[in-house]
């Protein structure tokens, strides 16, 4: 089989690459990935050379660019993850979401009807479902309440993909997954941005009160029921994907301090986000049910392991941190040190 994974020079997009070479040898895959701040060859420098990879750099908003490449590598199905994927970033200029994440996917599916692609993988998010209350968790049947410009724009991709399905009989798979973590991400999300913080001892800037709650799910779990999807997922459903670890952020924020031995003095609530999801939770039951997946790690064993490949990996975020990025980042960063009462 011939894989087109958008996005494969990304956090997932770079781990799923990895994996499917791996995992999936027979297949061929095929990146496109425009490398914006958040995509770098580097995630994928061990497969330099692989004669089962190929690296297109390129936007999926280029339709002619696109059908070229399907075309070319005779790709089979398409797996989808190119976005702009920070909600900081979104609130900030949400224009850059709408471009990539609803323009862009909507050419993306057009592209793929008339070059026979068989199967399309949409790479949603919890996100989608809004925010949850103390208890319950989120089915693939909760209603769409997106709250923040990303995840109204991830929401816009996921129908329009589905969509795609119902109108045109597209082949379409979507899978809606919670907070990923593992290595390559990049230090804007909150694990990697306190692990870089508190390396250089710099403030760790929690959000509110940081009883805020995340879903953690390691990335190769993420990786591996997204091949498993693609394989055995049955046409025009959504598959959640969720690692069962709740964690309010602030015990996330501890654990990475006691990791690193590092003081809880650093920590330093912030003014919150505008809009601020409070919980999200995800039920995986039916992808456990009906194609068997399940995550094979543990949250404090693959945050420690994470913690680490940071510490070891140090070139690789500074490098990544550098230019323009540190730039934004370091405007952001003083605005985000307001305290929480202003
Ligand atoms: P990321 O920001 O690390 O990577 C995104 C990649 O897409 C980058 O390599 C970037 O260069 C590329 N890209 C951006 N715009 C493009 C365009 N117009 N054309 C081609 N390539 C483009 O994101 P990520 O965290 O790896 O997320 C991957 C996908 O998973 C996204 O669709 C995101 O919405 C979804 N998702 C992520 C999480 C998470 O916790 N990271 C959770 C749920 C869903
Ligand atoms: P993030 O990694 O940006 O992912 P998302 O917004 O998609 O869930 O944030 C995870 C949680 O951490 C979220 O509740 C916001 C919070 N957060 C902070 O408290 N401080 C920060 O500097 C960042 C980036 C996030």
């Amino acid at each position: 089989m011939n894989v087109l994974v958008t996005g494969g020079c990304g956090f997932i997009g770079s781990n799923l690459v990895r994996y499917l070479r791996a995992q999936r040898p027979g297949w061929k895959v095929v990146s496109l990935d425009k490398l914006t701040y958040a995509g770098n060859l580097e995630n994928l420098g061990e497969l330099e050379g692989d004669p089962g990879y190929h690296f297109v750099r390129g936007d999926i908003g280029n339709r002619e660019l696109v059908e070229h490449v399907i075309r070319q590598h005779s790709i089979d199905a398409v797996m989808h993850l190119a976005a702009e994927s920070h909600v900081d970033r979104s609130i900030l200029g949400p224009e850059a979401f709408i471009v990539t994440n609803v323009l862009g996917t909507q050419v993306l599916l057009d592209a793929c009807r008339p070059t026979g692609v068989k199967r399309f993988l949409m790479v949603s998010t919890d996100e989608v479902y809004g925010s949850l209350g103390p208890t319950g968790a989120f089915t693939e049947s909760s209603p769409l309440r997106p709250s923040s410009p990303y995840s109204a724009s991830k929401a816009s991709a996921d129908l329009l993909a589905l969509a795609c399905g119902h109108t045109f009989g597209m082949d379409v798979v979507v899978t809606r997954c919670s907070n990923n973590y593992g290595r390559y991400q990049f230090p804007e999300k909150l694990i990697p941005l306190m692990v870089v913080n508190a390396l250089h001892d710099q403030p760790l800037p929690v959000y509110g009160d940081g009883g805020n709650v995340r879903d953690w799910l390691h990335v190769e779990d993420h990786c591996q029921a997204l091949a498993i999807a693609l394989e055995h997922g049955r046409s025009g459903e959504v598959y959640n994907i969720g690692g069962g670890a709740e964690r309010p952020n602030i015990e996330i924020v501890k654990g990475i301090l006691s990791i690193l031995g590092k003081p809880e003095s650093l920590i330093r609530f912030v003014k919150d986000r505008p809009g601020h999801d409070r919980r999200y939770a995800i039920d995986p039951s039916k992808i456990k049910a009906q194609l068997g997946w399940t995550p094979a790690h543990t949250f404090e064993r693959g945050l420690e392991e994470t913690v680490r490949w940071y510490v070891d990996n140090r070139p690789w975020w500074e490098r990544v941190r550098s230019g323009a990025y540190l730039q934004y980042y370091e405007t952001q960063y003083r605005a985000r040190l307001e305290p929480a009462a202003a």
